[in-house]
């Protein structure tokens, strides 16, 4: 047992009401899709922890990143009656499944360790159902990020970080002279979303996101706006190599590292990369946010599913009280790539970037330009977000005009709603 461990298993018995049963032989079986390097390694952060008070853990990996598969596969359990204990879900998806009534609820463990104190506002209520917390979050992940490779931005003379994505296309054109592949990218629905939203608060500002990508406003869907957005996208398109096609995101993030690609354009989660494979941010990588103004925000948490069993009840409680303890926040986001969902940890040890995020959230939170991501499931229903998706991906794999891809982009809307 590490001594990280022992803190933890120390500080989680703490947590519990006095008087409640010893939980050391709490079961859970964890359904998640954190398989890449930095990902593993902050789960294993949670792995450990449960070990070390001598609970039974049984790991559920779906690869795929954005946990498209994974979901796929929780439909699946659940649908034959036997769901996992704890599933990584967040967003709208834990109201959806609530309201199937497919969830346990932590309220007693909320209630005692003052949860509504140390969460804002917005994550918690994405948390509870009824009232309840059915869900403990373990981070806030930023997704409109671009991660540079300060070599290749030197060698191609691009001196200053775009914060217009006119001087973005500038600085593309000028690595393109200069033989670099600008763009870094994996050709998978989530990942074109991704780059989508990301594109759509950057030319339109934060209300015409949240209009458009949350409110799902047919006049905002048909907007020049829109139009002008897909015309970037479509940019982005020519800066891609051409092996693109279906990658995977942390090989995307490979190619940043290894000088093959000058710039990615992803969520916090690839920093996890960096970090895992050794590299400083400000030295061999760079992070600055995507061109615009606002914060995209995407906020994992796990869910608990409706098991019954004292060993399975235990487990989950002793999970939620883990995931929740400031201990396990730092070191599990310090891993991740993200910055701790509570708001009283402090964030001495975290990078530049980590410090960054938090205070651009601190300041979207004030001035209004806090979105949350389409693409990462935080924004709309599933159904929805399907319909976006395929019609995205689909426009960055053909000739696709943006009037059209508008067309249909609002029609996929109004289907969907
Ligand atoms: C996101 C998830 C992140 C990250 C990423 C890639 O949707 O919130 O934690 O791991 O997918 O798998």
């Amino acid at each position: 047992m590490t001594n990280f461990t022992k803190l933890m298993a120390a500080g989680a018995v703490a947590c519990l009401p006095l008087g409640s049963p010893a939980l050391a032989d709490g079961t859970v079986e964890v359904l998640h899709w954190w398989t890449s390097g930095g990902e593993a390694k902050a789960l294993g952060e949670l792995k450990s922890a449960f070990e070390a008070q001598d609970g039974t853990w049984t790991d559920s990996p779906i690869a795929g990143g954005g946990g498209d598969a994974a979901m796929t596969a929780l439909r699946a359990r659940v649908v034959a009656g036997n769901p996992p204990t704890a599933v990584q879900l967040k967003g709208p998806g834990i109201q959806e499944w609530a309201e199937q009534g497919a969830l346990n609820d932590v309220q007693h463990v909320a209630t005692d360790e003052h949860w509504d104190d140390v969460l804002p506002p917005v994550l918690a209520e994405i948390m509870k159902y009824d009232g309840k917390y059915v869900a403990a979050p373990v981070n806030i992940h930023r997704v409109d990020w671009m991660w540079g490779n300060p070599d290749l931005l030197e060698q191609a003379g691009v001196t200053q970080m775009p914060t217009t994505w006119d001087a973005f296309n500038a600085a593309a054109d000028k690595l393109m002279a200069a033989g670099i592949t600008p763009l870094a990218h994996g050709g998978q629905p989530w990942q074109d979303a991704t780059l989508f939203e990301d594109v759509v608060l950057g030319v339109g500002g934060a209300d015409f996101y949240r209009s458009a990508l949350v409110d799902l406003d047919a006049a905002a869907l048909r907007s020049d706006t829109m139009v002008a957005s897909f015309d970037q996208l479509r940019k982005l398109r020519g800066y891609v190599d051409p092996n693109f096609s279906g990658r995977d995101w942390n090989l995307a993030t490979a190619m940043v590292m290894r000088g093959e690609a000058a710039f990615q354009i992803m969520g916090d989660w690839a920093k996890g990369e960096f970090l895992a494979a050794g590299k400083v941010p400000g030295e061999d990588f760079t992070c600055t946010p995507t061109p615009g103004n606002g914060f995209v925000l995407n906020a994992d948490s796990f869910t608990f599913f409706k098991v019954s069993g004292e060993p399975n009840l235990r487990g989950q409680q002793v999970l939620a009280s883990l995931i929740m303890s400031p201990d396990f926040q730092k070191a599990f986001n310090l891993a991740k790539g993200s910055i701790p969902a509570r708001t009283d940890v402090p964030l001495d040890d975290f990078d530049i970037c980590a410090q960054r995020s938090h205070e651009d959230l601190l300041k979207a939170t004030e001035n209004g330009t806090l979105v949350p991501s389409m693409a990462h499931e935080m924004a709309v229903p599933r159904s929805v977000r399907g319909e976006f998706l395929d019609l995205v991906t689909e426009f960055f794999n053909s000739d696709m005009s943006s009037q059209d891809a508008v067309n249909r982009l609002a029609d996929a809307a109004a289907r969907a709603m």
